[in-house]
């Protein structure tokens, strides 16, 4: 357990705050590329609590702007896309996409106080999908080379979906690797072929065993957790007994993200990004080693769970999540359906919208969410320091930093270690773009 001041520290994400002072010197994910498809791309966007206003104009350069008309504070969510700008309706102030003033129409001819009015806006790039944002201060960092950075579009699929809690609570449950044996069990294993774009029902590494039999019959991972220069690299060990192990690497991705496999020819790069102090969005890249990404099933999988605007899901507390007693006596542990996402939801939203951490009681098990959250303290007390050098990441070009390798594997007892990376090299030197990784690629620390 901690302190109520370290829970306040950890969670809270305003300007000023501690955590969120941390957040804001790295890129985030602000909205879906899809979500600026339509006829009118202009979509809100709450981001560490603040409002904004997200737009592309017509010359395809977007926008990210305070949502509050610096006038007299109507919605420029509402605003009219034009001039290659965003106009107020109200009294027609007009604002580029760098949130300049650059008229002001109700205003004595030749007025120039246009000039002295600006309003909040941040850079943005779209990458793999998502429209990231860097709202801190000084030179936004420069993107590590990751592999859902480095794959081409057709082998990259976003999305996101919004939970109903804190950001800390929700990426935890991400570098928690003894929980999937539990939460996500299956009572009974279904034809990993029929698998396509979800998560722990192919088999495992290259055996025929389907990995809801392996996370429900090796319930105890050894967990070893590894600084890195992104994070933290986990690795979990099941001990399988008949001289095997199973090896399942994942990773944090500083401060907010996690990169784990989801399938022998997916991994899911995963931002848990914050709404505000009480509400966050998933953001995943779903990245294909193999064949293109059939984005179309993959949409349509997760639409059917999600409703527009806002991808809340449509399972949730205010209907139990879908809670089905005899479901969860003979099919699966939670008995809210076979959507592992749902799954994680309940458990990260049913803590409350902020976790009390004065109340909880960690064990073994939960090795890497402490690791972690020394790295968060760190990082926290380097910003008040003004020495952001110190946090991951910071350095001027990233592209050694790779991977992050996620994959499982199946090895001999005491060849482990070797497994994961060789299994990883073969699905790299079998992929069709460049997924070949520089000699210290995972940065190891
Ligand atoms: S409130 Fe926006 S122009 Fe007046
Ligand atoms: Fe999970």
């Amino acid at each position: 357990m901690i302190s109520e001041a370290l829970n306040v520290s950890f969670t809270r994400v305003g300007p000023g705050s501690d955590a969120g002072e941390v957040l804001r010197r790295y890129w985030q994910p602000a909205a879906l590329v899809d979500e600026l498809a339509g006829n009118r791309p202009v979509v809100p966007v709450r981001l560490l609590g603040e409002e904004l206003v997200l737009f592309r104009d017509a010359e395809g350069k977007l926008g990210l702007i305070g949502r509050h008309c610096p006038h007299r504070g109507a919605d420029m969510c509402f605003g009219r896309l034009e001039d290659n700008g965003l106009r107020c309706p109200f009294h027609g102030w007009h604002f580029n996409r760098n949130g300049q003033c650059v008229e002001q129409p109700a205003e004595p001819e030749g007025s120039r106080s246009h000039e002295m009015i600006r309003t909040k806006s941040y850079p943005v790039i779209e990458k793999s999908g998502i429209i990231f944002a860097y709202m801190g201060p000084g030179t936004p960092p420069a993107f590590p080379d990751f592999d859902c950075f480095r794959a081409p579009d057709t082998h990259v699929f976003a999305f996101k979906g919004l939970w109903e809690c804190n950001w800390l609570q929700a990426m935890e449950v991400g570098i928690d690797p003894a929980h999937a044996s539990f939460l996500h069990r299956f009572l009974q294993d279904e034809d990993p072929a029929a698998s396509y774009g979800k998560q722990f029902r192919d088999t495992a590494a290259d055996t025929e065993i389907p990995m809801t039999q392996l996370l429900r019959d090796y319930p105890r991972p050894e967990i070893r957790v590894e600084e890195t220069e992104y994070g933290l690299r986990l690795l979990a060990l099941r001990h399988m007994g008949d001289g095997k192990t199973h090896v399942r690497v994942t990773n944090q991705i500083f401060p907010e993200a996690i990169c784990i496999p989801m399938s022998r020819e997916m991994t899911i790069t995963q931002w848990h990004v914050p709404v505000d102090d009480e509400t966050c969005y998933w953001y995943s890249i779903f990245t294909s080693f193999g064949a293109p990404v059939d984005k179309a099933l993959m949409r349509e999988q997760r639409l059917r769970e999600h409703t527009l605007p806002d991808y809340a899901p449509v399972k949730n507390k205010r209907n139990s999540y879908g809670y089905n007693p005899e479901e969860q006596g003979s099919i699966t542990y939670t008995g809210m359906g076979l959507d592992i996402n749902v799954h994680d939801q309940w458990a990260v939203e049913s803590m409350g919208r902020i976790q009390d951490r004065t109340e909880e009681h960690l064990g073994k098990s939960d090795i890497g969410i402490i690791r972690y959250r020394k790295m968060l303290r760190q990082a926290i007390e380097a910003v008040k320091q003004g020495d952001t050098t110190a946090l991951p990441m910071m350095q001027d070009a990233l592209n050694h930093i790779q991977g992050p390798v996620s994959t499982d594997a199946i090895a001999k007892d005491g060849a482990w270690e070797r497994a994961w990376l060789e299994s990883d090299a073969d699905r790299r030197t079998r992929c069709s773009w460049d997924a070949s990784l520089s000699l210290d690629a995972g940065g190891a620390a």
